[in-house]
């Protein structure tokens, strides 16, 4: 360093100030703590500092706030963002107006260094512009364990890029979820979002689905039909459960991505193609490639930014927000007051282990929600619930076996309207109920086979596929 760097290093709490303080002056930097009694824009104004890390809560004000004011008053002041408070939308936003790192609380002292010195050492203009996209500030993607905030700063990080990305966890994690933040918060959120779930389509027609097919093709082509990737064009193409895609598709999804362009089932002329790709799996596909089931090549292609999301169990401080806005949301859509969570009750949901993510926690929240008469949650109803599900998955265990526990929710599910009538297509909801988990755990119980589910059930392979989509049961559960 030629001349020592000062560093402006605002935080309301002046615990942190302290810390970061001390670990900036043992690197050689120049520090001013800016907190209780000092504001920060009287610093900038007078022209102090170089480099300024801020928090996004100040005793003056929204540290976020003030990037543009800073930025007018001191265009060459590179800004770092730490927060505590992380949302998406914390994230999102920093990167947007034009912050040039954003470090979600708590993080790592020598990745803040780290990070000083590339800002100290990048000249202006390096950073490039950062578009304005319009901002929705009731960003559904909720929780701030450390997890997340790393997904949401990789999120705020792909903003202006068309880098493939691909999303692995369990089933139920949120994988579409951030799939559809990508694109929502990415420059082509004014395009389509096409989503394609390679689990849900018949294996035979996964390519004419994504390549489109002319009139004549096959039998049952009796018109031209434009295939996904036609319909993505200038958007993002979501590849969902892409580890199950079969290998003559991978070998031609392989070459369309290499060469950028594609030929429709029994087309001639090659068409460009433009979608940006997001594809997401609950498998382990480099499991997949050792077994000779998944094209290395394509992995790669596919693997750019990796980005992968924990199961719910290893993240349970997020469960109490997530719970209470999944009540919300299901008060909401069954016209219901939202109910809370008793103590108890947040309890149990944090002991639960959550094999379905959170899918299951939002399912869950929407049972109670019609179940439970009180306004407040109790714990036994989290814990009855919870156990209701798996006795129910037992046909013929205790309590009267599955009809007997039928019986008992759809007379809970009356008691629940008090004297009222619940809306219309009950005999549906309630078959569905009843479909999703057979037809999950007989998947479960085959490893994932159809063609054995299906002999199980004694259901045609085709009804059992369409059955699978429309309930949108997870093939998931299939490898054990
Ligand atoms: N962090 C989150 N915040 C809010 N809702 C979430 C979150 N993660 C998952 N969900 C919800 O849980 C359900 C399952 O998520 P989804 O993205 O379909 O999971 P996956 O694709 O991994 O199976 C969806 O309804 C989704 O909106
Ligand atoms: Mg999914």
């Amino acid at each position: 360093m030629a001349t020592t760097s000062t560093i402006l290093v605002a935080d309301d709490d002046s615990g942190i100030r302290t810390v970061v303080t001390q670990a900036l002056v043992r690197s050689g930097y120049d520090v001013i703590p800016v907190g209780d009694g000092t504001s920060l824009m009287d610093k900038v104004r007078s022209g102090e500092g170089d480099l300024l890390v801020t928090d996004v809560i100040l005793p003056d004000g929204n540290g976020l706030d003030m990037i543009p004011e800073i930025q007018a008053l001191r265009p060459d002041m590179k800004i770092i963002v730490m927060s505590a408070q992380t949302t998406l939308m914390t994230a999102v936003k920093a990167t947007e107006l034009g912050a040039y790192e954003y470090l979600p609380k708590p993080f790592d002292i020598n990745e803040l260094t780290r990070n000083i010195k590339a800002a100290l050492d990048t000249t202006p203009g390096d950073e490039g512009t950062f578009g304005m996209v319009a901002l929705d500030e009731r960003l559904p993607i909720i929780g701030r364990s450390p997890a997340m905030q790393d997904i949401y700063r990789t999120i705020a990080r792909l903003l202006n890029t068309d880098l493939t990305v691909m999303i692995t966890g369990e089933s139920g994690t949120g994988k579409e979820l951030v799939a559809r933040a990508l694109h929502d918060f990415g420059r082509r959120a004014d395009q389509a979002f096409v989503a394609v779930n390679m689990a849900a389509i018949p294996r035979d027609l996964i390519e004419s689905e994504l390549f489109g097919y002319e009139k004549g093709a096959f039998t049952g082509a009796v018109q031209r039909s434009p295939g996904r990737f036609a319909q993505a064009d200038g958007g993002t193409l979501f590849l969902d459960e892409i580890g199950d895609m079969p290998s003559e598709a991978q070998t031609r999804l392989l070459r369309v991505l290499q060469e950028g362009e594609f030929t429709s089932i029994g087309g001639r002329t090659p068409q460009k193609t433009n979608a940006r790709i997001i594809a997401a799996t609950h498998r382990d596909l480099r499991q997949l490639i050792a077994e000779g089931q998944f094209r290395e090549d394509l992995f790669f292609r596919l693997n750019v930014v990796p980005l992968s999301i924990p199961p719910l169990r290893d993240r349970i401080d997020d469960i109490p927000e997530l719970a209470q806005f999944f009540l919300k949301k299901a008060g909401k859509a069954a016209g219901f007051a939202e109910k809370q969570l008793s103590d108890k009750a947040v309890k149990h949901l944090k002991r639960h282990n959550w094999p379905g993510n959170v899918r299951e926690l939002e399912n869950l929240m929407q049972r109670l929600t019609v179940l439970v008469p009180e306004d407040t949650i109790p714990g036994h109803m989290v814990d009855g619930e919870i156990d209701a599900r798996h006795e129910t998955s037992s046909v013929g265990g205790d309590s009267g076996g599955l009809g007997g526990s039928a019986e008992r929710h759809i007379s809970d599910y009356f008691r629940a309207h008090r004297g009222k009538l619940p809306a219309s297509g009950l005999y549906d909801r309630i078959l569905r109920e009843v479909e999703k988990p057979l037809i999950s755990l007989t998947l479960e119980a085959t490893g994932g086979n159809q063609v054995k589910a299906a002999a199980v059930l004694g259901l045609n392979r085709n009804t059992l596929r369409k059955k699978i989509r429309d309930l949108g049961v997870d093939i998931v559960r299939g490898k054990k």
